[in-house]
């Protein structure tokens, strides 16, 4: 099978925790454009989505899927969304396609988050996958400066501008041994407006998808 078709059958597989009469959070990126693809055909049946980003909302709308604001729902009873790296305990980098700002936000907001990833994803350490920190425009030189302090190798992502005007810096050189306490250093960085590290709030379920199939992993460490 080829990742990308990882990716489908993994996608496809998270519609079983999906609950009829409910609004599903939608992350970003090619896994989840397989979930949303599988989303449409229980449309009829839940509530409707709020989106990480404008690339997944304009999907869904394309797709005829209620499209909700944040700010207009009580709750979030699912949050479905792919990951750059996931390792044992569920702790993920995130931000590879630029939305890790309002992924987390959703993520934070959602009672169940399911990462749904193919095996590459998976991980023992977080920090081979350069972690994405959004950040501010002006604080750009100064928040490079702060993570070569923390040992990392900042690199700026080339013309890319997030849904929310900032800009991604892209940290290298990473071996992430605690990721609780790097995501609070990181966040702490004036200028920073998020770090793709999601360890606070870690996936609840990862739908991991391999040549044998999709396991449904809760804590593997
Ligand atoms: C986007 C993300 C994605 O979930 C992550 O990059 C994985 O993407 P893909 O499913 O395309 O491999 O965090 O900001």
């Amino acid at each position: 099978m080829t990742q990308d078709e990882l990716k489908k059958t993994v996608g496809w597989t998270a519609l079983k925790y999906i609950q009829p009469g409910t609004i599903v959070g939608v992350g970003t990126g090619s896994t989840t454009a397989h979930f949303i693809d599988a989303l449409v055909t229980v449309k009829q049946k839940i509530k409707g989505a709020v989106s990480s980003s404008e690339a997944s909302s304009a999907k869904l709308k394309n797709l005829g899927i209620p499209l909700f604001d944040l700010n207009d729902v009580d709750s979030v009873d699912i949050y479905v969304d792919g990951a750059d790296e996931i390792n044992g305990n569920l702790q993920m980098i995130k931000g590879g396609g630029a939305a890790l700002t309002r992924e987390k936000i959703i993520a934070a907001v959602a009672r169940k988050f399911i990462c749904i990833a193919d095996v590459s994803k998976q991980v023992d350490v977080l920090g081979c996958f350069p972690l994405p920190v959004e950040v501010i425009p002006m604080a750009r030189a100064w928040v490079e400066r702060e993570l070569i302090r923390l040992g990392g190798l900042p690199e700026y992502r080339q013309d890319v501008v997030t849904d929310n005007f900032n800009i991604i810096l892209d940290v290298h050189n990473l071996k992430i041994l605690d990721a609780i306490a790097l995501e609070e250093q990181i966040n702490n960085i004036p200028g920073v407006v998020t770090v793709g590290l999601f360890a606070r709030r870690s996936a609840d379920i990862a739908l991991i998808g391999s040549e044998q199939g999709v396991k449904d992993i809760f804590v593997w460490c």
